[in-house]
């Protein structure tokens, strides 16, 4: 198999690289390098692993061109570069739809014009279902839940972007899906919930578990947007990465369809939860104040994973307590780097 990683050097993108040379495919890696942390993933692949690396911004519809042009015999496209914070998109919404909207539609029409048909894999978000404030949903002392709707949200459910990102996002998803009707371009999208990990250089604007975790490790204040109870369906990063293997595997069971993707009713937290739990798991009361609620922000997400689960017989496997131990680890082990991209002290000279 061999696949092209677009945003290989980010978080999602560097672990689907190690799983995918793991299991032996043949990796490229494309990327601009724009987030903070990215080079230092790169540095680290490059110093283990002989991978091909193009330093490629999406937004550079002839340079993706080219790239297809040259590069040839793809099974796989796995397309994760892109600006990830709903805050960044609102200050800036120009540069968010011109990277992911704009940067998505420069690959879709690199490929086509390129002939090549690999599997494309989307990494969409649940925010193209908007806040949801028609469900009911039950407050109790730490979270939120749906009053009805116990197994999440399907497919199904009406799109409402919201937020420059819901609308990015979403138009990349509905270009994704359409290129496989309309070219016949294999394509799936993965409307992804809340994903975890190791490599994961989580800032207070976008992913909170990790963020979370750096917080209290490193001994920083986090400001809770709303009241804490909000809860999401989390799901650990090796688990998701093994859903874009089966998907690689078993093209003819997802081409041309829409999946959610997240850990399910199974692995739902809310923020109070979290630092209840990193408060016992390091035995340190974590620091903290509120503020208003952010655009767009649901109180309750949990995806209901059961159409991927019918499709490709994956559910997600690692508990977490499992999870967040195994981002905790990776965060002791790089302290001084998470200061310097993540809080922007000097690296100390070695
Ligand atoms: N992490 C999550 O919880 C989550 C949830 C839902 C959806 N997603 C989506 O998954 C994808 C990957 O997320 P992540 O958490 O790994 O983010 P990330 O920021 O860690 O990785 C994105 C990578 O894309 C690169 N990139 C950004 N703009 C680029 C451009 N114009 N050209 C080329 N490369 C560019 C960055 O340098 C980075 O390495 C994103 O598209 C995101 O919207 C993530």
């Amino acid at each position: 198999m061999k696949a092209v990683i677009i945003g290989g050097a980010g978080f999602i993108g560097i672990n689907a690289v190690y799983s995918f040379l793991g299991k032996g495919y043949e990796v490229v890696v494309v990327d601009n390098l724009s987030r903070k942390g990215s080079a230092y993933n790169l540095e680290q692949l490059q110093q283990k692993h002989d991978v091909p690396f193009h330093n490629i911004d999406i937004r550079n519809a002839d340079a993706i061109a080219a790239f297809f042009e040259q590069e040839k015999n793809l099974d796989a496209v796995l397309l994760l570069a892109g600006q990830v914070a709903v805050t960044t998109s609102v200050t800036n919404p120009r540069e968010d739809f011109d990277i992911n909207a704009m940067g998505t539609f420069n690959v879709l029409e690199g490929l086509r014009l390129s002939g090549q048909k690999p599997l494309l894999l989307y990494s969409s978000t649940n925010k193209v279902y908007g806040k949801m404030e028609d469900l009911e949903v039950e407050e109790s002392d730490k979270r939120y839940e749906y009053r009805d709707l116990k197994t999440g949200i399907t497919e199904e459910r009406q799109l409402d972007f919201y937020s420059p990102y819901g609308c990015s996002k979403g138009a990349g998803d509905q270009y994704v899906r359409d290129y496989n009707r309309i070219y016949g371009i294999p394509t799936v999208v993965f409307r992804q919930s809340c994903i975890y990990g190791p490599n994961q250089f989580g800032i207070e604007d976008q992913g909170w578990v990790a963020w979370f975790t750096i917080a209290t490790l490193m001994k920083r204040e986090i400001t809770i947007y709303g009241d804490g109870k909000q809860i999401r369906d989390v799901l650990f990063v090796n688990d998701l990465v093994e859903l874009y293997d089966k998907a690689i595997q078993h093209r003819e069971q997802c081409a041309g369809k829409i999946y959610n993707v997240g850990g399910g009713p199974d692995h739902t937290l809310s923020l109070k939860e979290l630092i209840a739990i990193l408060e016992e798991r390091f035995n340190r009361p974590i620091d903290r104040k509120t503020s208003e609620w952010r655009p767009g922000d649901q109180k309750v997400y949990v995806s209901n994973i059961d159409k991927v689960k019918a499709d490709l017989g994956w559910e997600p496997t690692t508990g977490i307590a499992t999870g967040i131990n195994a981002m905790a680890d990776w965060i002791e082990a790089n302290r001084d780097i998470l200061n310097h991209y993540v809080f922007g002290k000097s690296l100390p000279v070695c």
